[in-house]
């Protein structure tokens, strides 16, 4: 039996039906994985009641999976510690021991590293009953929809990604000083292009776009906002309502994601496991 890739009805994204390493776990079916994660941006692979062990090597057919960085041990699963558990549950263990609220705004994972994960990939472990919805941005279509003086005005412009954006809203774990010495801060071009498209998409992420080399930190945060006002509209979005045993994986190269802040409507924990996958130097 062979897979079948059925675009969602939304913007862009698309479901795998069909998929098991069992039966039609083989390379032909590798590289249709690999291609539809390219054209579509965001696919999920449905009905993967599957072992740590076999998410591991689920996300090898995508490249190779990373250490995800600060605050890793924190989160890591401790079998398996490349795989991160994102738990609704979770607390800052080393700041203000209150919930945090992990991807609850727009953001491309780890985009403040030289070389930022490629994809991103959840499992789906356990699920509240409502709310939880992840929202994905397709930043190819923003950036093809933007004027053609925007589009001038962004090309060589580099970003400048911290860990934590001082404009940033949302504030991520606090680090021990250990992480503080050791997390980079990178330069990456607003107009990013995919690698393996060649499309240009726009690569933002407010939690850790500080300011625009070359500008002042006033002029870069109102071109920022600007670019995430625009990337941010429905048009541009599809937002994934989770099914059990759902495994999601993502283009950080040509999208943003955040998770729906509508924790108050949880009936239980909202448990998944995380892997990212290499990525490139962007350019
Ligand atoms: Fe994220």
């Amino acid at each position: 039996m062979s897979i079948s890739i059925r675009p969602f009805d939304g913007n862009f994204g698309a479901e795998v039906i069909g998929f098991d390493f069992e039966t039609n776990g083989n390379e032909d079916t590798f590289q249709l994985l690999r291609d539809a994660w390219v054209e579509h941006a965001v696919i999920c692979i449905r009905h993967q009641k599957i072992e740590p062990e076999f998410f591991l090597k689920l996300a090898k057919i995508f490249g190779e999976p990373i250490p995800q960085l600060i605050n890793h041990k924190a989160f890591a699963l401790p079998s398996h510690p490349v795989i991160s558990v994102l738990s609704s549950g979770h607390v800052d263990t080393l700041g203000s021991g209150k919930p945090i609220n992990r991807g609850g705004s727009w953001h491309s994972d780890h985009s403040n590293t030289p070389q930022p994960p490629s994809g991103t990939i959840l499992h789906a472990l356990q699920l509240p009953s409502q709310g939880g919805n992840t929202r994905f941005t397709n930043q190819t279509l923003a950036y093809e929809n933007l004027s053609s003086d925007m589009k001038k005005k962004i090309e060589g412009l580099k970003a400048k990604h911290v860990y934590q954006s001082k404009y940033s809203t949302r504030k991520m774990p606090t680090r021990s000083k250990v992480d503080e010495a050791i997390s980079p801060t990178s330069f990456h071009p607003i107009a990013r292009t995919h690698p393996v498209t060649g499309r240009k998409a726009i690569y933002l992420n407010p939690v850790r776009t500080e300011t625009i080399e070359g500008m002042n930190e006033t002029d870069a945060q109102v071109l920022l906002d600007e670019l995430l006002a625009h990337s941010a509209q429905d048009e541009f979005q599809y937002s994934h309502e989770w099914k059990s045993d759902d495994v999601l994986l993502w283009d950080n190269r040509q999208t943003m994601h955040m998770a729906a802040a509508d924790s108050h409507l949880y009936d239980r924990e909202r448990r998944m496991h995380r892997l990212m996958i290499k990525g490139d130097t962007p350019f």
